[in-house]
């Protein structure tokens, strides 16, 4: 029997190779997407020649392609779902036309002529992320209007193997909490149809496989999405991203096109293997405004030092004592605009408040900038209260379907982004502030889902409204930088994250809460993006209390802040957390340029590494009293087991500390160790 020689796609990153094999006319078939394999190793024979038909199936194979369709053979789940009133409801291409854009690109043009529907597959496997970038773009080649009601970012196949899969779930003030379930035959899918990214289905999972091997994917995209894991007739799996779309969302007209947002996706050794390269993809999608990050400042936010309660000559001597103890970025938070006394009124009245501010915000922001910190201000652009200035003017301006209650949330109204009237009143607003003041950072906030969004669905142009929003005043003002915010971490995704500098993780900074948050936050974005601070005791979310010592050591794993009035803070609390925002400024630079590591060492001590693997810096959390005698031992898997290494004046050989591990000092509960491991 001769072979047919497959004609292969092959895409090599440093340790992660894709193979499509190119089909006659159709979509290329999805042969291989897992660990490096070796230079010119590959399937050789063509699938149709090692692939028998099955007992009483169709006379025709079809296998996982880029871009399954429905209706033509594939029974799985389709990349597609369209229709024009009911007919043109199959998608196979007739022609395809396949361009390597460069050595890690191609792009795929798949024509179908039965349905007047073209979609061009976008894939590229960057080299030095290793991380999959997937796309696609459909364009309606017919005559009538063609109703999408999915369209698929990327599929991709998952091994055999493949055997559990992690998301995450949450709530506002307790974000990021893992999901695992185990694959079987059962599709597998989260949809989130919250209209923002949600706390409550983070866009992205890591799947694990049997022999250890490790797929991450998310999608970067700050709207309704659904992700799908579906068992396909080989044994494998498939995997797919893509926008969650309301009934008539989508309709294009003839010639019109839409383009899906991006999907992510990586695999390595082990979780910390796809974090360290989810981390250098999102690294590589942030616009800084100079080019580059600067050191990431220490922030001061007054929230739950002050809430609504804004007193000029108080948060004067706020900014005197965060100036004091080290603080570079003071950030005035909701409370600041007129009429903002508690969360039932005001949003959309984009000006100060003359009682609370009667020079405007001007005195405070050139004092906060005197004293030599940067001066952020927090805004909600997208939301109005009914009892507002602007609801009063413009009630037309806020979502609403005529004959269906609107229902507010925080008391809260969503406006219309997809207005031009609504886009440009708040650039005009905004504008004036960042013009007007020394101001050099917004904290973007969205406190609520959306219900209602428009006659017609409107969900996805809202979220590309805030972008186009966002990308707008940073063009006009390129110094500013934004922090992404929804009631904490109710936006965190990598699409925002191109307009976007910081996270607000989550209300909750109760350190406890906090570890498990920003362990999966770091799963996938890395920990010069994660807002995380240093708030009282007991924690106003929970009412736990802990240490000084402890609130900062987990709070040094991110973007650190301040979130508390520190005039309160007095005597070794105050030294405690002055000796942290140092320790902060020291290590920053290779906290956050530096890979991450994150372990659990067994008896509730959980750790994380950052910097090089011969330099780190390692925490070391306790976070239940001990349960054993004698304290565990903490391996180091990325050591090099040929090298010495010191740990605190002590030498330890590489082997011993990645074999069996570093000996640990007896620790209470919720305590926090830092150490710095260098090879020698
Ligand atoms: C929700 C945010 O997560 C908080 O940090 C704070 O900014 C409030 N909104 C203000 O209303």
């Amino acid at each position: 029997m001769s072979l047919l020689q497959a004609e292969l796609i092959v895409l090599n990153g440093k340790h992660v190779t894709a193979i499509l094999e190119c089909v006659p006319d159709s979509a290329p078939l999805w042969r291989y997407w897992g660990p490096r394999l070796p230079d010119g190793v590959g399937p050789r024979a063509a699938l149709s020649d090692v692939r028998p038909l099955p007992s009483f199936s169709l006379d025709y194979d079809q296998p996982l392609s880029v871009f399954p369709g429905l209706g033509v053979g594939w029974f799985g789940q389709s990349a597609l779902l369209a229709h024009r009133a009911g007919e043109d409801w199959t998608f196979q291409a007739t022609s395809c036309d396949i361009a390597r854009v460069d050595a890690h690109t191609v792009c795929i043009t798949l024509s179908d002529e039965v349905a007047h529907i073209e979609v061009v597959v976008s894939l590229s496997l960057d080299a030095d992320t290793d991380v999959m970038t997937l796309s696609s773009q459909l364009t309606n080649k017919g005559e009538d209007v063609l109703d999408v009601q999915w369209l698929a970012a990327g599929a991709l196949p998952l091994p055999q193997d493949a055997s559990t899969v992690r998301s995450y779930s949450g709530r506002h003030n307790n974000e990021f909490m893992a999901v695992d379930d185990t694959l079987t035959r059962s599709i597998w899918r989260r949809e989130n149809r919250r209209g923002l990214t949600s706390h409550d289905c983070f866009p992205g999972a890591v799947v694990t496989c049997a022999d250890g091997t490790v797929y991450g994917a998310q999608f970067a995209w700050s709207g309704n999405h659904t992700q799908s894991i579906e068992w396909t007739d080989d044994g494998r799996y498939h995997w797919q991203m893509g926008e969650w779309l309301a009934p008539g969302e989508v309709r294009l007209a003839a010639g019109k096109s839409i383009q899906t947002p991006e999907m992510l996706a990586t695999c390595a050794t082990d979780p910390n293997g796809v974090a360290q390269n989810f981390h250098a993809a999102i690294r590589q999608r942030i616009n800084w405004p100079s080019g580059t990050m600067k050191p990431r400042p220490v922030h001061l936010n007054t929230w739950e030092g002050f809430y609504f309660k804004h007193d000029l000559a108080e948060l004067k001597a706020l900014a005197d004592s965060a100036a004091a103890i080290g603080i570079e970025r003071f950030v005035l938070d909701d409370g600041w605009f007129e009429g903002r006394n508690d969360d039932t009124t005001s949003l959309g009245d984009w000006w100060p408040d003359p009682e609370k501010y009667p020079s405007g915000l001007k005195p405070l922001a050139d004092h906060v900038t005197g004293l030599g910190m940067e001066f952020g201000l927090w805004v909600e652009p997208e939301m109005v209260n009914p009892d507002s200035e602007l609801f009063r003017a413009h009630p037309d301006w806020a979502l609403h379907i005529n004959g269906r209650p609107q229902i507010t949330a925080r008391n809260q109204l969503v406006l219309d982004m997809t207005r031009e009237d609504v886009l440009e009143y708040l650039f005009i607003k905004i504008s004036y502030l960042l013009d007007s003041l020394p101001i050099s950072y917004l904290k973007w906030d969205h406190n609520r889902d959306l219900t209602v969004a428009g006659a017609r669905p409107l969900y996805r142009q809202q979220v590309h409204s805030a972008y186009a929003l966002m990308a707008k005043l940073r063009t006009a003002f390129p110094h500013i930088e934004i922090e992404a915010c929804a009631g904490g971490g109710g936006r965190i995704d990598a699409g925002i994250i191109r307009h976007t500098h910081r996270f607000w993780t989550s209300d909750c900074i109760d350190a406890v809460s906090r570890m498990t948050m920003q362990r999966a936050f770091l799963q996938f974005m890395p920990p010069e993006v994660m807002g995380s601070h240093v708030g009282t005791a007991p924690a106003h979310s929970t009412g736990r209390a802990q240490s000084m010592d402890f609130r900062a050591g987990v709070a040094l794993a991110g973007h650190f802040g301040v979130e508390l009035d520190v005039r309160q803070v007095q005597g070794q609390d105050c030294d405690t957390l002055k000796h942290w925002i140092a320790k902060y400024k020291a290590y920053r630079g290779q906290m956050h340029a530096g890979k991450l590591w994150m372990g659990d060492a067994g008896d509730n001590i959980v750790w994380q590494a950052h910097g090089n693997a011969d330099d780190l810096l390692l925490f070391v959390y306790r976070m239940q009293p001990m349960g054993q005698r004698h304290m565990p031992t903490l391996r180091l898997p990325m050591l090099d087991a040929s090298k010495t290494y010191q740990v605190e004046g002590a030498e330890y050989d590489g082997a011993w500390l990645k074999a069996i591990g570093l000996s640990l000092l007896h620790a209470k509960a919720e305590t926090c160790q830092m150490l710095r491991i260098a090879a020698l």
